[in-house]
């Protein structure tokens, strides 16, 4: 297109406003490596961000006295408990700002799945609300910050989008992608939730895996990709003893024998399929199946200074 030097401005254009994609993640292996004295459990797992996300849109209030959330999904609280609230107070208490936003949430990510919808909601919110006031603050003290109000947040300020995460999963060591970012994955989730603190009670230590996580981290990075050896989640034993049907989903994914790898993610209730997306005939025919969220997925990347993009049409 031939240059004018006029400068294309969009109707809607406004400069105190942002529209960002909100990203979601999966554990490509998920190892509890201790249960702490202050309730939490210390892990070792490798993250990746996934393009499944939310479409969020931020504007500052500059005479407000109270930010705003308004959310697609009505079931979902949009006060103080809403980690987005929760990072917007965060972001303010830390560079001492005292603006107010009006957030707009469209949620497409399910909760209670074990796929950090809100955690990348707040770490969506953090980066909004940085890049509306200037960019005061850095990418790593976002990283550092949001571990105070969540586990899996700060793996959103990855540089790659993929990480290894120790700590409660808030201290983040970035891996360059272990594996093709085009690799089809198919994301299977059963209406019911699983709440992440329950899960972590009721898991029994003596259950777990004994596989080394450096170990689990090599192997996949070897073989560019997961095989059900490598796909270890101790949170698994008592996501299945909470909701069996997820044990009997996961081995009916495993048996159709379309996929390299099938393993839940975080505290579930999501099975990752891994290595294709096609749909497996049982859960289009068998009638207990119609009501799963599936939505194919891809591993994506954080554009360097940017934010996450949606890898494709939504
Ligand atoms: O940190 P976040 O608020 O996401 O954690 C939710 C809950 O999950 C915690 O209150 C805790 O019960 C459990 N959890 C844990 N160990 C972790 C992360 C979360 O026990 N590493």
């Amino acid at each position: 297109r031939r240059r004018t030097g006029a400068v294309a401005v969009h109707a809607n254009y406004k400069p105190n406003a942002v529209q960002l994609f909100s990203p979601s993640k999966i554990n490509l292996f998920l190892r509890v490596v201790r249960r702490r004295e202050d309730g939490y459990h210390d892990l070792a797992s490798l993250f990746h961000v996934i393009d499944l996300g939310d479409y969020m849109e931020f504007e500052t209030m500059p005479y407000a006295l109270q930010d705003t959330l308004e959310c697609s999904d009505p079931t979902i609280p949009t006060d103080e408990s809403n980690l987005v609230i929760k990072a917007l107070n965060l972001y303010r208490r830390k560079t001492l700002q005292t603006m107010y936003f009006k957030v707009k949430l469209t949620k497409r990510v399910p909760h209670g799945a074990g796929l950090g919808g809100g955690s990348g909601n707040a770490a969506t919110t953090l980066f909004a609300a940085n890049k509306l006031m200037g960019g005061i603050a850095s990418n790593e003290d976002l990283l550092q910050w949001s571990g105070e109000i969540g586990s899996d947040i700060s793996v959103f300020f990855s540089n790659t989008g993929a990480a290894y995460c120790t700590g409660r999963g808030e201290v983040v060591e970035d891996v360059s992608p272990p594996v093709p970012l085009d690799t089809p994955m198919l994301l299977v989730k059963p209406p019911v939730g699983l709440a992440t603190p329950k899960i972590f009670k009721s898991l029994d230590l003596a259950r777990r895996s004994a596989a080394d996580p450096r170990g689990l981290l090599d192997a996949i990075a070897a073989a560019r990709g997961v095989d059900q050896a490598a796909a270890v989640n101790d949170l698994e034993q008592p996501a299945f003893d909470n909701l069996p049907e997820l044990a009997a989903l996961k081995e009916r994914l495993i048996e159709s024998g379309q996929f390299r790898s099938v393993f839940m993610t975080g505290s579930g209730s999501t099975i990752v399929c891994f290595g294709s997306d096609a749909v497996p005939a049982f859960l289009k025919e068998e009638p207990q199946y119609k009501d799963l969220f599936i939505s194919p997925a891809r591993l994506i990347t954080r554009k360097p200074n940017g934010w996450y993009e949606h890898s494709g049409l939504w």
